[in-house]
């Protein structure tokens, strides 16, 4: 019964150029209360695949116009296809096991079909459908809750972000990430690669700052034997190595002007040629780049070639500064002690409410890699528990007291660390421990020399730490 009703929802598609191969298929098809649509070649199934959207496809392999392996690896493309079941002349098992392997086929059938066999892939096909939507949407549920595979965030910026990831991650197409230092571009890459069809492919990053320009195309394209003084052996690039996954190319404002070039070739042509030579090769690698620079300000500068960059900016992701999406940073921080709770096999259970309210008043020139670190210290501070201030480094201590304005997102410019701000209401007291606390950061604890600044004995200094009871500002700096 169950089954019955399951089948009158499922929808197949049929691709065959012979019309008694369609009516006899669509006929059975409909006969178990199936839908059934049909087309002739790959075009016109493409177009069916948009307009009748259907669970299953069936198709020949053999057709004029566009076959059924250039029909299957546009489907591919598609992203989300549905599953697709192939047909295959009798014996012509290699066939079949082709099309499953490259181009990701369901299953496939030797004519001539034994109609209970059809019925039951089908079923097993539309069934295996209903689980990849069930995934879809707890993925969707989940980026309701702030979070996509190991992206945290709760910011309207992050759901943005992860809106955006959803829709560009399936595909093949280039994407441009910029954001500053540790705000999580290649873990925005990473993500790209886990939402696409290429997950099981591997995952490659290079970073084009940290190569000398004389080593960065053989990096990139491979070598042979003998190309280049030292050139023992013939090695494969970065391309070659990422076949048929995703190549992240970081800090690409770095690449030399001439390597960009190449690059752009490459991506132009899917065709790579290792240095020294002759030979070129088809490469199936998805591009993902990332650079902590204003892209368009890289281009003005002469960074970044313009060419190349609408070419790598078909998505654009753009991860702003932590300090401009506070609301991440609690969330951020529950994800980050649990992840540093397995690694270093401690229990910390959570994070006090001071704790809280000093990360929001913290600038995090170093984002979300800043608080990582902090939180890294913290929980092997405190083992298991709640992490305290006493967990936090000193200049997080010397904070307590020293507050942005209400409105403000940031206390103060990251650049501007001589600069000390009160919130209205601040005691004179709480002003006084706030000051000598931000001058001892200043002077890297050097109390001394922070004494005179302060135009106090160092007695004095001493007294007042005491006082806070601040023993562990000097034992954490
Ligand atoms: N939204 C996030 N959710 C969870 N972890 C994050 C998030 N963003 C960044 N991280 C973590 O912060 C750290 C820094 O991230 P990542 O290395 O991706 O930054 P980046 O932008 O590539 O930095 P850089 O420019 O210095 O290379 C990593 O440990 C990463 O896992
Ligand atoms: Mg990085």
């Amino acid at each position: 019964m169950i089954i019955e009703q399951v089948d009158k929802l499922l929808k197949v598609l049929i691709v065959d150029d012979e019309a008694s191969q369609r009516t006899g298929l669509s006929g059975m098809v409909k006969a178990w209360n199936m839908s059934a649509e049909t087309a002739a070649e790959g075009a016109e199934a493409l177009e069916k695949v948009a307009s009748f959207s259907p669970d299953v496809v069936v198709t020949d392999l053999n057709m004029p116009g566009m076959d059924g392996f250039q029909f299957l690896g546009k489907l591919r493309e598609l992203g989300d296809a549905p599953p697709a079941i192939v047909l295959t002349a009798y014996g012509n098992v290699e066939t079949g096991v082709r099309a499953i392997h490259e181009l990701n086929a369901f299953y496939f059938l030797e004519k001539p079909i034994q109609p209970n066999v059809l019925q039951a892939l089908l079923r097993l096909a539309a069934s295996h459908n209903n689980l990849r939507q069930s995934n879809r949407i707890l993925e969707r549920q989940l980026l309701y809750k702030g979070s996509l595979g190991e992206m945290v965030g709760a910011s309207p910026r992050m759901k943005e972000i992860f809106v955006l990831l959803q829709q560009a991650g399936p595909t093949n197409a280039c994407v441009l990430i910029s954001g500053e230092s540790g705000t999580g571009k290649e873990l925005v890459a990473r993500t790209l690669h886990a939402l696409s069809p290429r997950n099981q492919g591997p995952f490659f990053a290079i970073n084009c700052a940290a190569l000398p320009e004389t080593l960065i195309e053989s990096e990139l394209f491979g070598h042979e034997k003998g190309a280049f003084t030292g050139a023992s052996e013939r090695r494969a690039g970065c391309f070659e190595l990422a076949q048929h996954g995703t190549l992240l190319l970081d800090e690409i404002g770095e690449m030399p002007a001439l390597t960009q070039a190449k690059l752009l070739r490459v991506l132009e042509d899917s065709k790579v040629r290792r240095i020294g030579g002759k030979a070129e090769f088809e490469v199936d690698v998805r591009l993902v780049a990332a650079t902590n620079k204003v892209p368009e300000e890289a281009v003005r500068g002469g960074f970044l070639r313009e060419d190349l960059f609408y070419r790598l900016n078909v998505f654009h992701i753009h991860l702003p500064p932590l300090r401009e999406r506070r609301e991440d940073v609690e969330k951020l921080s529950e994800f980050l002690v649990g992840d540093l709770n397995r690694k270093h096999n401690c229990s910390v259970s959570d994070v006090a409410a001071e704790v809280q309210e000093a990360f929001a008043r913290h600038n995090w020139p170093g984002n979300v890699r800043e608080l990582r670190n902090v939180l890294e210290r913290a929980v092997i501070l405190a083992g298991e528990g709640t992490i305290a201030m006493k967990h936090l480094p000193a200049m997080f201590l010397n904070q307590a007291a020293v507050v942005a304005p209400a409105a403000a997102t940031a206390v103060a410019a990251p650049q501007e660390t001589d600069a000390v701000q009160f919130r209205i209401g601040t005691t004179v007291e709480e002003a006084e421990k706030g000051l000598i606390l931000r001058t001892l950061e200043h002077t890297k604890n050097n109390k001394t020399r922070a004494a005179e600044i302060l135009g106090i004995s160092l007695k004095t200094l001493h007294n007042k730490l005491k006082e806070y009871g601040a023993k562990e500002v000097g034992a954490v700096v």
